[in-house]
């Protein structure tokens, strides 16, 4: 079958490697979505496996030219032979660069189909928490159908069960930054303004080769609801990513901030991660913080895009640029920054990557260590 990892704009050559390194055949990268040729067991791997990927789509048409009806196409895919009828489907219509205003009365006319076809039982006022998401999207006049295997988007990856954090990065963009930057945990990590904790505990995912879902819970993945599941081959999938993980890095990953609320709530996510025992979080500002030894630093800095935000997120992202060029210099520096605050940091970055975060234009700054 073909599969579309939808990745958030940005990142997907970070996907497509790391599909690649997953053993994917006949790999193809477009806006926001990398495709590539599976079988069941690798639909199950990369969705418990990607780091960077927001969702795993089985693909169940596409066609590049001819803008095909659609109408047309739902009515001739084959159904029951993915869908059970116990369990409900949603459909979305996505027109990429339009504003199309039909898409909800068009999405409800192309779920009927299916229902119809897969003789599904659930009625639609009663909401299914598993229901099964297909996905219409449109570009000028391709036209792609996709099945969602995932079920919640992948940056949920079960350990923050809930947050106060403002302003959280996704999961899946801190683990692609992070993979970016070059963290494998053989260094020490520190992020001085970790928030709620994502990318320290992403990091130290990586460092120990640890699945990012392996703690989602059973019927999460929407794979699991679907027909033809193969309950052996999950756990034979779920069995072998555990049985890959590393022992403990040399190296305990730090967060600070200076929000202890964000300390105390970045402390909790890492027990429920099961990592607590392999990271430290301290309160402290980026400003005057010591960090030790050199090794790699994340900072995602505050965003500033709120008119009366700017000046403190401006002059946070100046003190940075100052310490990257004096006692952090060899330290190797990935800044994720709102692209308008990037000169702030007044220095040239090794590399650049523009990353939709959301829905701001940010850009991951990489800047080398001195030797
Ligand atoms: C965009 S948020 C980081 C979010 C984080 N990556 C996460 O996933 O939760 C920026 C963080 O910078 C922190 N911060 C602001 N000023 C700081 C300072 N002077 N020193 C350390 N942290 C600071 C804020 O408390 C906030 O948690």
């Amino acid at each position: 079958m073909r599969v579309l990892v939808a990745v958030p704009p940005g990142l997907e050559s970070i996907a497509r490697d790391e599909l690649v390194r997953l053993g994917a055949a006949a790999v193809d990268v477009a806006h926001g979505a990398v495709f590539c040729d599976a079988d069941l067991p690798f639909v199950y791997r990369a969705n418990l496996e990607l780091r960077s990927a927001s969702r795993v789509l089985e693909v169940l048409f596409h066609a590049e030219r001819g803008a095909p009806d659609v109408h047309a196409v739902f009515a001739s895919l084959p159904w029951p032979e993915r869908l059970r009828a116990d369990r409900d489907v949603l459909v979305h219509v996505q027109d990429a660069g339009i504003d199309n205003p039909d898409a909800e009365r068009e999405a409800a006319a192309l779920r009927r189909v299916v229902v119809d076809a897969a003789r599904i039982a659930r009625k639609a006022t009663t909401p299914d928490p598993y229901a099964i998401a297909i996905r219409v999207h449109r570009h000028r006049d391709r036209l792609t159908v996709a099945l969602d295997t995932s079920g919640a988007p992948l940056h949920r990856r079960g350990w923050r069960r809930s947050s106060s954090h403002k302003a959280p990065l996704k999961e899946n963009v801190a683990a692609a930054l992070l993979i970016e930057l070059g963290v494998d945990g053989s260094r020490p990590f520190v992020d001085p303004c970790c928030g709620s904790g994502t990318a320290v505990i992403e990091a130290t995912y990586l460092a120990l080769d640890k699945a990012p879902a392996i703690h989602r819970k059973k019927g999460e993945f929407a794979f699991e609801w679907l027909r033809g599941f193969d309950a052996r081959a999950w756990r034979a999938v779920q069995d072998a990513a555990r049985a890959r993980r590393k022992p403990a890095p040399a190296h305990v990953a730090r967060g600070f901030d200076v929000d202890a609320r964000a300390i105390a709530e970045a402390s909790q996510h890492a027990e429920h991660a099961r990592i607590g025992h392999q990271v430290r979080f301290a309160t402290g500002d980026l400003r005057t913080v010591e960090l030790g030894p050199p090794g790699d630093l994340f900072a995602n800095l505050p965003y500033g895009v709120r008119l009366e935000d700017r000046g403190r997120a401006e002059a946070l992202a100046r003190a940075v640029g100052d310490r990257l060029r004096t006692d952090w210099a060899s330290w190797r520096a990935g800044v994720l920054v709102h692209t308008s605050l990037l000169p702030a940091l007044g220095r040239t970055p090794e590399r650049r990557l523009l990353v939709k975060n959301g829905a701001l234009d940010c850009v991951f700054a990489i800047f080398a260590p001195a030797d």
